[in-house]
């Protein structure tokens, strides 16, 4: 069966890495999280102090950029990947609040997007890849073979990353503050000018608003077998 990339863009918290990593497991692709890359960009900003005062000293990570590795080594026990930071896990750390509400910033910026896209396309070379962001399908990988746009309603993303939140043992972040973060960074993601959240002309609209995992799923699951069997 010949190999594709698909490519999976769409607003924060519409559950989109869970639907491209299960989709990935189910058909033996490799999953690719590529907002996971800017969120450890915006670690490495935060570990080395190049925030203040909320604000980030672009210089100051322009003339660190090429120190980043950022990569992907499978879990043995989850047998999904998780990302590194030069050498060191760092899957749980780049999901908590402070790096939820500077990422926008950090992935706003010409320099990091293209050294990004640079590696995701690496990534994609041999095809056989399932990609989640927001310009995957746009600028990552214009000629993917099956993109899909997610999309779900605002409260209904925010009440799934606070349920997330409270499971990974977060009591202290409420609905609220989930909520504004997500708005926020729907509103920066959209109207940056880099690259800004568009659906690709040829990409498939999912409204999972109302979807159970197991529908998206199958849903999914039949739009590859569409494209690869034909
Ligand atoms: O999917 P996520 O919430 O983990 O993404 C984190 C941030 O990274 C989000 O604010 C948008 C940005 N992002 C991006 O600009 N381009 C991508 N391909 C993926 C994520």
């Amino acid at each position: 069966m010949k190999k594709i990339v698909i490519a999976i863009d769409g607003f924060s918290s519409n559950g989109k890495s869970t639907m491209a990593k299960s989709l990935a497991k189910e058909i033996g692709y490799i999953y690719i999280d590529s907002g996971a890359m800017y969120r450890a960009i915006t670690l490495y900003c935060i570990k080395q102090g190049l925030f203040n005062d909320g604000k980030l000293n672009e210089k100051g990570l322009q003339d660190r950029i090429n120190d980043i590795k950022v990569e992907f080594q499978i879990n043995k026990s989850s047998g999904t990947p998780d990302t590194y930071l030069n050498g060191e896990n760092v899957e749980s750390q780049i999901r908590n609040m402070e790096v939820s509400s500077k990422v926008s910033a950090v992935s706003a910026i010409p320099f990091v997007r293209h050294a990004m896209v640079a590696l995701q396309q690496e990534m994609g070379e041999k095809k056989g890849i399932v990609m989640d962001g927001r310009d995957i399908g746009t600028v990552v990988f214009p000629d993917a073979e099956l993109k899909i746009f997610v999309t779900a309603e605002a409260e209904i993303r925010a009440q799934r990353r606070f349920d997330e939140l409270r499971s990974k043992g977060d009591t202290k972040t409420t609905f609220e503050e989930v909520l504004e973060n997500l708005k926020s960074r729907d509103h920066m993601d959209q109207t940056r000018a880099e690259s800004p959240l568009v659906k690709a002309d040829d990409a498939i609209l999912l409204d999972n608003s109302y979807m159970t995992i197991d529908e998206q799923m199958q849903w999914l699951v039949e739009k590859f077998k569409q494209i690869t069997t034909n």
